[in-house]
């Protein structure tokens, strides 16, 4: 023998009920059409639920953040940024007071916003409410505080750390 192989054509048999078959063959495509759905709704779903975790350990890898000229930020203001792939938020209160706070809801996970005329921190996913001085979450569905950041202000930017 020297390793030839011999392919011979596969034989069918005439279809028995043409009906027959062409239900099964429009059950099958029924079938992986519903699969592609399911993953095309699951995949977004998954990728909500994972993103707070993964932008936990990627904060988590980073100790430190420059922003580049954030001390001339005007008394009342925000400015949001990333520490990792993370969103947070360096506040400069009316009375002068530097705040930098994660900016990622505790409760699912989005991103939250400061409102100064309120003088609060909002999530408009499902209303939680934080602290803008402490990161305290004061109402609302959020579990736990937000993480607060070490600021160091001087005169070409504003330093933020892990505290
Ligand atoms: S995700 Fe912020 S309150 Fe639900």
């Amino acid at each position: 023998m020297s390793g030839h192989i011999v392919l011979e054509p596969i034989q069918t048999a005439p279809e028995a009920g043409g009906d027959k078959a062409t239900r099964r063959g429009f059950l099958i495509a029924a079938g992986a059409a519903g699969l592609c759905y399911v993953g095309a709704l699951g995949y977004p779903v998954y990728r909500y639920l994972a993103s707070p975790i993964e932008m936990a350990s990627s904060a988590s890898a980073v100790t430190e953040v420059t922003l580049k000229d954030a001390q001339k930020l005007a008394p009342g203001s925000v400015l949001m940024f990333k520490f990792g792939s993370a969103p947070a938020m360096l506040i400069h209160h009316q009375d002068g007071a530097w705040v930098a706070l994660t900016a990622v809801c505790t409760h699912l996970g989005c991103t939250v916003q400061y409102e100064s005329q309120m003088n609060r921190i909002h999530c408009a996913c499902h209303g939680g409410v934080y602290d803008p001085r402490t990161g305290a979450n004061v109402s609302g569905p959020p579990p736990k505080p937000l993480k607060l950041f070490k600021v160091a202000v001087n005169e070409t930017g504003v330093l933020v750390s892990r505290a």
